[in-house]
């Protein structure tokens, strides 16, 4: 506890030194995520970090996630200095979906709205009519459908059978999946509702549909957060990374939170409820990062030019559909 308090205090003072701003996912270390408050950044879903990321006067942002969501910084904002404690930590449903076989999908559905999660490449992006978040792809493939369009969606194959559930819009999608939310489980899940029958449901749609079957709030990261503090219940059973549970607990003290089960125990499941990604993120990582960042790019992220100024459209579609 003492050394992460003296890295905690080094990182204050680094941040302070070299004008950077922290913003944090909700998955990250519970360290990152307070730090990134007590510091004037910001700890949020990945629709509030590009929001906040962008508009921020800070010259280098320090981005505590997983790459898209540096990419996703970068694209925004391409005269900013975009850093990451580890750059290798990335996503399977980016790993899942390569630019080139995403490409070829949608040359041959030329009729298609092209939608993609964020949780994709800049070059993916480039090629997309529509980027959304899990907060807000509902509302937005719901106004296409309005409009009488038809969607390709990628690359979460859960959350584009929720929305296609939802809206019921003609929509085609990749078959990718999150390592980490594929692993809860439905049948699991009845019987610990059982258990607890008081118990409110919280899932992120990244989750199978007999997971999301069950939950009484779907939503995006800060969307179910919000939902267990304005909630009157007290005891939620929570279907998404374990991360988030720190900030859940802040918001909501008093509040029972469990987590849902996933397919067993580490030696059986591949994340057990937890992003490998994420948690590449930390403190010993963020001080060396601050402290070298003048002589090194080593950590910096960068994207082509063309690309990012292709990709920026679709992202800006979202952030002036949701403003
Ligand atoms: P949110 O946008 O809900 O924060 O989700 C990002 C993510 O990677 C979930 O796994
Ligand atoms: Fe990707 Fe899943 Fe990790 Fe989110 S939790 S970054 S969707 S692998």
């Amino acid at each position: 506890a003492d050394q992460r308090s003296t890295l905690k205090q080094r990182i204050k003072q680094l941040l302070k030194e070299k004008q950077a701003v922290l913003v944090s996912h909700y998955y990250v270390d519970a360290d990152l995520q307070d730090l990134a408050e007590e510091t004037g950044g910001c700890v949020s879903d990945s629709l509030e970090m590009a929001r906040f990321g962008r508009d921020h006067s800070a010259q280098t942002l320090i981005v505590a996630g997983v790459r898209f969501m540096g990419e996703t910084a970068k694209i925004l904002s391409p005269e900013k200095r975009i850093l990451m404690p580890d750059l290798d930590a990335t996503c399977s449903l980016d790993l899942g979906c390569p630019a080139d076989e995403f490409t070829a999908f949608c040359d041959a559905h030329p009729d298609r709205a092209v939608v993609v999660y964020a949780n994709t490449s800049a070059a993916v992006k480039a090629r997309a009519d529509w980027m959304v978040t899990s907060s807000i792809g509902l509302d937005i493939v719901a106004h296409l459908h309005a409009q009488g369009k038809k969607i390709l969606w990628a690359p979460d194959k859960h959350l584009g059978s929720y929305i296609q559930q939802k809206t019921g819009a003609d929509m085609l999608l990749w078959q990718g999946s999150c390592l980490v939310h594929d692993e809860f489980k439905g049948v699991e899940l009845e019987l610990l509702k059982a258990q607890y029958p008081q118990a409110k449901i919280l899932v992120h749609p990244e989750s199978p549909a007999n997971v999301v079957a069950l939950a009484d709030v779907v939503g995006s990261t800060t969307q179910i957060i919000d939902a267990a503090v304005n909630s009157p219940a007290d005891t939620f059973i929570v279907a998404t990374d374990n991360g988030i549970l720190h900030k859940m607990r802040a918001a909501a003290p008093g509040k029972r939170f469990i987590e849902a089960p996933t397919a067993g125990n580490s030696a059986t499941c591949k994340s057990c409820a937890h992003c490998p990604w994420m948690a590449m993120n930390g403190l010993q990582n963020l001080v060396d990062l601050l402290e070298n960042m003048e002589h090194s790019s080593a950590n910096e992220i960068h994207v082509d030019p063309a690309i990012g100024q292709q990709a920026v459209t679709s992202i800006t579609r979202m952030l002036d559909f949701a403003a």
